[in-house]
């Protein structure tokens, strides 16, 4: 549908970019609607760019800049290109994070807050989107005097793709963006994954608040999705807690390569993608 190729305007932790063109080689030949609760960085719906989509995360920041670039990519592009002006130091870039995190305490979502989450997302360490008990953003600054912030071309491609196209966003928990889900709809589900080291009778909450209570109702979900007669299609890690809560499913391995760890021999590693068809 879209003239040029998109790519996502975040560097986001999962990010679909590397696994695209095999989730796209194994999405079913038809379906109706199309949803994607867990969007993130947007790879695998700018991947396809679907006529139709329902679009969701509960990242209220992140829900708040798709929302943006569909209203107002000219101011968003124009703030991310006034910071860029001036060099990045250590110093600009604490202020930045200062002026993005009053934004959220005074839940500011606007065009600025949208370019500060941009411009952030180029600066801080390793690309890493992580907030303190009070919501704050945290991450400190990745040492480098980055140049451009943004690809003009490519955040107006993603502005014209959402207005052109019946995109519906929202901030809400997964499975309630679920709840319009019927037969004949595909449902890609990418949610923060089971840590490689937990077992099945791991409780706690994980580093990113995606608990394995939260993994447990994804799995009901998917399978009262698959009920209905939806297509369905998740990836998660390739662990035991997956395959047990995805048993009877078709379940594929893959070798990835992982950009967001501090520990460089971690840098690989195996997912899954599971469909019911
Ligand atoms: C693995 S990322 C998705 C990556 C995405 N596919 C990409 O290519 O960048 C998971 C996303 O799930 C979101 N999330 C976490 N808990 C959620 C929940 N309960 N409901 C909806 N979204 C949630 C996070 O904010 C995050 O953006």
């Amino acid at each position: 549908m879209p003239e040029r190729k998109m790519s996502p305007v975040l560097k986001w932790a999962g990010g679909k970019t590397q696994l695209l063109e095999h989730i796209v080689g194994n999405m079913p030949a038809d379906y109706n609607n199309y949803y994607e609760p867990f969007i993130g960085g947007a790879a695998v719906l700018l991947g396809i760019s679907p006529e139709q989509a329902f679009i969701n995360d509960v990242n209220e920041q992140l829900v708040n800049l798709y929302t943006q670039l569909k209203i107002a990519a000219d101011s968003v592009i124009a703030k991310v290109n006034e910071i860029d002006a001036t060099p990045c130091t250590k110093e600009l870039y604490y202020a930045i994070r200062e002026q993005y995190n009053t934004k959220i305490s005074s839940r500011d979502f606007d065009s600025e807050c949208a370019a500060l989450m941009i411009w952030i997302n180029k600066h801080c360490f390793n690309g890493l989107y992580r907030v303190n008990s009070k919501g704050l953003f945290n991450v400190p600054y990745n040492n480098k005097v980055n140049g451009k912030s943004i690809d003009e071309n490519n955040i107006r491609a993603i502005s014209e793709y959402l207005q052109k196209a019946d995109i519906t966003i929202t901030c809400l928990d997964f499975e309630k963006a679920c709840d319009g889900v019927s037969s004949g709809d595909f449902v890609y589900f990418d949610s923060p994954y089971v840590p490689e080291s937990v077992t099945a009778s791991f409780t706690d909450y994980t580093i990113d608040g995606f608990t394995i209570a939260d993994h447990k109702r994804l799995a009901a979900l998917f399978k009262r999705l698959d009920g209905i007669g939806a297509k369905v299609m998740l990836s998660n890690n390739d662990v035991p807690l997956v395959h047990s809560l995805y048993k009877g499913y078709n379940i594929q391995s893959l070798n990835v390569k992982r950009m967001i760890n501090r520990n460089a021999n971690k840098r690989t590693g195996k997912e899954v993608l599971i469909t019911n068809y």
